[in-house]
């Protein structure tokens, strides 16, 4: 069966959305962002959501914009960090399309959001920005938390701080080599 969506997952920062909307440009696909239409939806910044509403109303809202993607064809998807990490989602995901888990190291991961003040899961419990050691320690132990489910994507590809050009060229190669586009 020919592939009609392709899902990134990963962790915050891993470069969902940077990879997405370039890999979109080059098959000539559609690009989403997941958090970019949970925020159409809602009318508030992400960070207003669970600051207002709490994360499971946001887990919820969440999975209800996921499964609006189901009218999108021809599209790559960007999730959200924890888009990824239920049994129920997955098994959206998986019905609608294929998956690929964007891996990064924790380090590289905190170089890109060590400025980023929108990611509330990434700030301290008073929304205080974290030291390098505390948010080094929280973004490894979330991670080995989602691993097991992020690693039931249908390919799993590693990154590292290096060139995108170069990231984006073998990521196509392995879409069009793994895939049915
Ligand atoms: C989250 C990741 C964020 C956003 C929300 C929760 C998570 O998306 O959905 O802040 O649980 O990891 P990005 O991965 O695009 O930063």
């Amino acid at each position: 069966m020919k592939c009609k969506r392709i899902f990134l997952t990963g962790f915050m920062g891993s470069g969902k959305s940077t990879l997405g909307q370039i890999i979109a440009n080059t098959l000539g696909w559609n690009f989403l962002d997941l958090d970019k239409e949970i925020e159409k939806k809602v009318g508030k910044s992400i960070t207003d959501i669970f600051r207002d509403e709490g994360e499971s109303k946001f887990r919820s809202i969440e999975s209800d914009v996921l499964k609006q993607t189901s009218k999108l064809e021809d599209s790559i998807i960007a999730l959200g960090g924890g888009t990824f990490t239920t049994d129920e989602n997955i098994s959206i995901i998986k019905s609608l399309g294929k998956s690929i888990y964007i891996k990064s190291k924790p380090e590289d991961i905190y170089v890109r959001l060590r400025f980023k003040t929108n990611r509330p899961l990434f700030q301290g419990l008073d929304q205080r920005i974290l030291s390098k050691e505390e948010a080094l320690q929280k973004i490894s132990f979330l991670m080995s938390a989602r691993e097991p489910f992020y690693s039931k994507a249908d390919i799993v590809f590693s990154v590292d701080n290096s060139n995108v050009g170069k990231v984006v060229d073998l990521l196509i190669k392995t879409i069009y080599k793994k895939f049915n586009i």
